[in-house]
């Protein structure tokens, strides 16, 4: 009985685990900055689990190693309880695969990002039927990036509206070692 009972349990657990709506927040998070952690933090919201994937853009140089940013990502989400912070090369369709994940999250902040976001969902979708679900950046952020904070804080202009503390520290110390 007592048998019958914990296989029956672990039946469901497994029907939930599979059953689970997964997303990824996909991204470079060169640093990850207010903007970012916005959309995550809705995004958890409604799913039951969202991966946070910093993938390698091969069309950008970085600041901070992937694993800087995953540490980043990993503190300053650690009041959100379904999130996981990952890191992937390659195809993202591929990793959403692989990890039984049915959609991608994107923020949109303007126009300016919609030709090339557009683009990239529809490939993705045609390529493995993952959808991409756009979330529209809230107003405050909607002129924030990472490669903007980083010219700031390049130039020594206060980006701690932009960014965690955490990232405004290790964007001060970065630039402090790079010494230019
Ligand atoms: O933060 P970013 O740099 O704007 O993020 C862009 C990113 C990394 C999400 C995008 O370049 C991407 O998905 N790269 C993974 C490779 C891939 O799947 N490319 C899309 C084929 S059209």
């Amino acid at each position: 009985m007592v048998f019958l009972r914990l296989k029956w349990i672990s039946a469901d657990l497994l029907a939930s685990v599979c059953l689970m709506k997964r997303a990824v927040c996909p991204g470079s998070f060169d640093p990850v900055t207010l903007g970012h952690l916005d959309i995550i933090e809705r995004a958890s919201a409604q799913f039951d689990e969202v991966v946070i994937a910093v993938l390698v853009n091969r069309t950008k140089s970085s600041m901070f190693t992937v694993q800087e940013r995953m540490e980043m990502i990993t503190k300053t989400t650690a009041h959100l309880p379904n999130i996981r912070v990952d890191s992937w090369s390659g195809l993202l369709v591929e990793y959403c695969k692989s990890n039984d994940i049915q959609s991608i999250v994107k923020g949109l902040r303007a126009v300016t990002d919609f030709d090339y976001e557009l683009q990239m969902a529809q490939v993705n979708l045609q390529a493995s039927g993952v959808e991409t679900m756009f979330m529209a950046t809230a107003p405050s952020h909607s002129f924030l990036s990472s490669s903007l904070v980083k010219e700031l804080a390049h130039y020594g202009g206060d980006v701690s509206s932009m960014v965690p503390k955490i990232v405004n520290e290790a964007l001060k110390a970065r630039v402090a070692e790079s010494g230019n």
